[in-house]
């Protein structure tokens, strides 16, 4: 009874996926089940990775990495056999995509070649992404660390995210930034995602700026063969100073001390 039950659902598994090659593919169309099964790598992995993620869920040692591995060398397509992939998912051309241990894929996902979903370090747990139903992920992209992307959402070819991404919008470039929500183009003045003010980039640069003109004052002392001046303390990041002497940086110029130097003497 379990027997057949699990063929029947293997059964619609493999119509479901083949028949997503089908739907997504031009190439596809008109092309027979046997033929897809033996010359679409996209379809032989994600059905490799289905056994491989059976027996690995249950506790079978060594065998699912094997035929990881073994899928991998024959496609091109590396998937961990702890990734859970919903029904429907098509890989298309294949060749270079990544599908790291902890990332979770929805149903009737596409992901073109050279894509990864990857980690972005050396942590633990879950760390790789979520991509909801409906996703298409376009070819080279990379998805970053435990993100979400949204269902129907697009990511462009070679986009990198880094971000969740809502539902239905497109994403594209590095970072991704959306450029379609709702399929309506983002518009107004706080559209400018790449852009955005960094005030402690800002402060580090003055504060290189600052360090720059006091060794330029501490060697010309030197040279003088007087201690160097101490600059006046100014606050970073000083927006109107900053503007009147942007030469100077964030910080402001180092001004020569007016006085007896503080060095004694
Ligand atoms: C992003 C993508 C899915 C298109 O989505 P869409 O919702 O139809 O969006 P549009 O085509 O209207 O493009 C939206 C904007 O993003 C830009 N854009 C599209 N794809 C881009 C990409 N990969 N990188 C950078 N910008 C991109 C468009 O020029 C457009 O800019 P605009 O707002 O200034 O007009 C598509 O361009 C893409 O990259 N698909 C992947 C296809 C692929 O990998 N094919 C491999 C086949 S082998």
């Amino acid at each position: 009874m379990v027997g057949r039950s699990l063929i029947t659902a293997t059964v619609a598994e493999i119509r479901r996926d083949v028949g997503a090659a089908r739907s997504r593919d031009p190439a596809a169309l008109d092309v027979g089940i046997v033929e897809i099964l033996a010359a679409w790598p996209g379809v032989q992995a994600v059905l490799a990775h289905r056994v491989a993620h059976a027996l690995h869920r249950g506790r079978v040692p060594l065998v699912p990495r094997v035929i990881a591995t073994a899928a991998r060398a024959v496609t091109g397509i590396e998937i961990h056999p702890a990734a859970r992939i919903g029904p429907g998912l098509f890989i298309d051309h294949g060749m270079g995509v990544v599908i790291g241990e902890t990332a979770e894929v929805g149903a009737d996902v596409t992901i073109y070649q050279g894509v990864t979903l990857g980690g972005t370090g050396f942590q633990t747990g879950k760390r790789h992404p979520t991509v909801q139903d409906n996703v298409t992920i376009g070819s080279g992209a990379k998805l970053l660390g435990p993100i979400v992307v949204g269902h129907g959402s697009k990511v462009g070819a070679n986009t990198v995210v880094i971000h969740d991404v809502p539902p239905n919008c497109t994403v594209v470039g590095n970072p991704g930034h959306p450029v379609r929500v709702e399929g309506r183009r983002v518009e107004g003045p706080d559209t400018d995602w790449v852009h955005l003010p960094d005030p402690i980039a800002d402060a580090i640069k003055g504060l290189s700026l600052r360090i720059a003109a006091l060794e330029r004052a501490a060697q010309g002392e030197h040279a003088s063969g007087e201690a160097p001046e101490a600059p006046p303390a100014q606050a970073a990041g000083n927006g109107a100073a900053g503007e009147a002497d942007s030469r100077a940086g964030p910080t402001g110029p180092v001004n020569r001390a007016i006085g007896p130097n503080p060095a004694g003497g």
